[in-house]
């Protein structure tokens, strides 16, 4: 069942150019009707409907609604079979239903129409894949992903934020929503106190001259070591902290030189990996930190401990630390300030934060305070995620390091992504087939969309282990496997030598009787189910249910593909005979790839 408030599914089949059917929820929808017709007096029965068995969906309600009316009545014991046959018999006359039987103790069995099926494929043959139905217009989002820290190392927890917050970002525009993708840069903290009177030593000229800071890092480790050493220099940056957050023209100065040179490295790897993202760091809710506090001590919420102000929740045992006993804000008053900025000025629909797992009290603490505050209140509808995920391991199943021993530098991964690439397709002897730009598409499309899809393929919860040699392997559920796939099916048509305009002519006039041969039927049928998969990962945002469906497609048409000849050479004429029916049903598979590949951010090539 849906927990998202906008997301009305309109399961009547109205026809409509510029949607697909989401197949599913118009049984599920008709189902429920028939249950309703069939038991008036019972409105809360249960519609269970998930793909069948023998058929194409399965009503598996009849059984608890057996169990549900016996109770209520021990004198009349209920048989599910005969439930069956009453729900059977209310179900509306529906275009998108041919048949129904029962089997078994009393499942409703479920096949698709034929003409429904071909109307549908033609679709996505003139206008593509295009999103299901659901309540999106107008609903606004704000997805918080990526978020790394100034002066400290975007790591590979912050890559797997980025690549799922970007890729649920990619869905929600698809399906119609209006997304605001916000990088939650730690911008404000302490360290900004240790670099600024490091700074102050060793480059009086800051304020004029941009220092050579060529490795913001051995700079942030060298004052983090005098921070620990020298009393003084401690004492300095902890002032620097004050200053920088009253707003003193200097080290305001200096602080934005720092978060530039920070900046210019997340950027090459947002550009590298098609990353669109708007900074928006901590720094920003300055103000609204303090006007958040007052509220806070007004409302009398907050208690003194030890010098703090310190925020206690209902059922969460470790309170929130709203103001530092030096009276200096932190991560959680930064957090409770943004979350009120993003429903009450954003007017946010739906808030969506992509952090890994080990924060999600933080999380939880976020949201009940939120709460609390009375920035949602009960009749709100509102929804709130935080999309946890594992942390990445490397291969010898220990945090991933470097050779050196190092934390892994992104810039690094992506590098040694690229290489690798290059070598795998010069494996396979790519090189000697595709031009030198081909190539180094080809290269980028699979070193990325490896990393990409080894993330988003595997439940985001698990912890996620990195290994280069899986993720290229070009046999199962990987990008390697995908993206040739995708590859090979777009050039049946070319290399039969068939025009796009010829493509596009048959689509609109041919018969699609798909039907007259299972094979392809089946095929059909498993494209349509892309719509159930981007209605159903609304639900959870768990992204890897789409690279399951993509891998049950990518083998659904290779099974057709191995028995059906889109094209035939007679034997004894030696004429060829093109079988447009399967050429256009190679084009909807891939039309349909091409699409999930968009929403998980994947490159897919012509040629490769
Ligand atoms: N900068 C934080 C980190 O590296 C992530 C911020 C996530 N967003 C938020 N609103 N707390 O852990």
């Amino acid at each position: 069942k849906s927990n998202n408030p906008h997301f009305i599914m309109n399961g009547e089949l109205k026809e409509d150019d510029a949607y697909s059917v989401c197949v599913q929820n118009s049984v599920q929808h008709l189902l429920d009707q028939a249950i309703k017709l069939a038991y008036p007096n019972n409105q809360n029965l249960p519609v269970i409907i998930t793909p069948g068995k023998t058929s194409d969906y399965q009503c598996n309600s009849a059984m608890p609604i057996a169990q549900k009316l016996g109770q209520e009545n021990a004198e009349s014991p209920q048989n599910p079979k005969q439930i069956a046959q009453t729900i059977v018999q209310h179900i509306p006359k529906h275009p998108i239903i041919d048949s129904v039987d029962i089997s078994g103790p009393g499942f409703i069995n479920i096949h698709i129409a034929p003409t429904f099926v071909s109307k549908q494929i033609r679709k996505i043959l003139l206008n593509g894949a295009l999103p299901p139905n659901i309540n999106s217009k107008n609903k606004k989002v704000v997805i918080d992903f990526s978020s790394p820290n100034i002066a400290k190392e975007m790591h590979v927890g912050h890559l797997r934020s980025t690549i799922i917050g970007d890729s649920i970002a990619r869905l929600l525009e698809y399906l119609g929503y209006n997304v605001l993708r916000l990088n939650h840069l730690g911008d404000w903290g302490t360290q900004f106190g240790m670099l600024i009177a490091h700074l102050q030593d060793k480059f009086p000229e800051y304020l004029h001259n941009s220092p050579p800071i060529h490795d913001l890092l051995t700079f942030y480790k060298t004052s983090k070591k005098r921070f620990d050493d020298e009393p003084d220099f401690q004492k300095r940056a902890y002032q620097n902290v004050v200053k920088l957050q009253s707003y003193d023209p200097d080290i305001i100065h200096a602080w934005q030189l720092i978060c530039e040179v920070s900046r210019r490295d997340f950027e090459y790897i947002y550009r590298e990996l098609d990353i669109r993202i708007i900074d928006r760091g901590e720094s920003f809710y300055q103000p609204m930190m303090e006007i958040v506090v007052d509220e806070l001590e007004q409302k009398q919420l907050l208690k003194e401990e030890e010098g703090r102000k310190v925020w206690f929740l209902p059922g969460i045992t470790v309170p929130m630390t709203i103001v530092k006993s030096d009276g200096g804000f932190t991560y959680d008053t930064s957090d409770m300030a943004c979350i009120k900025q993003r429903l009450l000025d954003e007017k946010a629909d739906w808030i969506i934060y992509v952090i890994d797992s080990g924060q999600s009290l933080h999380m939880q603490s976020v949201f009940a305070g939120a709460k609390l505050a009375g920035w949602i209140n009960e009749t709100s509808d509102v929804r709130i995620d935080h999309v946890g995920f594992g942390v990445v391991l490397g291969e010898d199943g220990k945090k991933l390091k470097s050779r050196s021993g190092e934390a892994i530098r992104l810039r690094d991964l992506l590098d040694e992504g690229l290489q690798r690439s290059l070598t795998k397709l010069k494996e396979k002897e790519r090189d000697k087939v595709l031009s030198a730009d081909e190539l180094s598409k080809a290269q980028k499309s699979v070193a990325y969309g490896c990393i990409k899809y080894a993330d988003l393929s595997k439940s985001r919860t698990a912890v996620y282990e990195f290994s280069f040699d899986k993720m290229l392997d070009d046999r199962g559920n990987t990008a390697v496997y995908m993206l040739y796939a995708y590859t090979r099916i777009r050039s049946i048509a070319r290399n039969a030598g068939i025009k796009e305009e010829t493509l596009k002519q048959k689509a609109a006039e041919i018969d699609l009787d798909f039907e007259t041969d299972q094979r392809e039927f089946k095929l059909a049928k498993c494209i349509l189910r892309y719509s159930d998969v981007f209605v159903r990962l609304l639900d959870d945002l768990f992204m890897h249910a789409l690279c399951e469906y993509m891998y049950q497609l990518a083998t659904a048409f290779t099974d057709f593909y191995d028995k059906c000849y889109c094209i035939e050479k007679d034997k004894i004429t030696g004429e060829t005979t093109i079988n447009y029916r399967r050429i256009l049903l190679c084009e909807a598979t891939a039309n349909v790839m091409k699409q999930c590949f968009e929403i998980l951010g994947i490159q897919p090539l012509q040629r490769m």
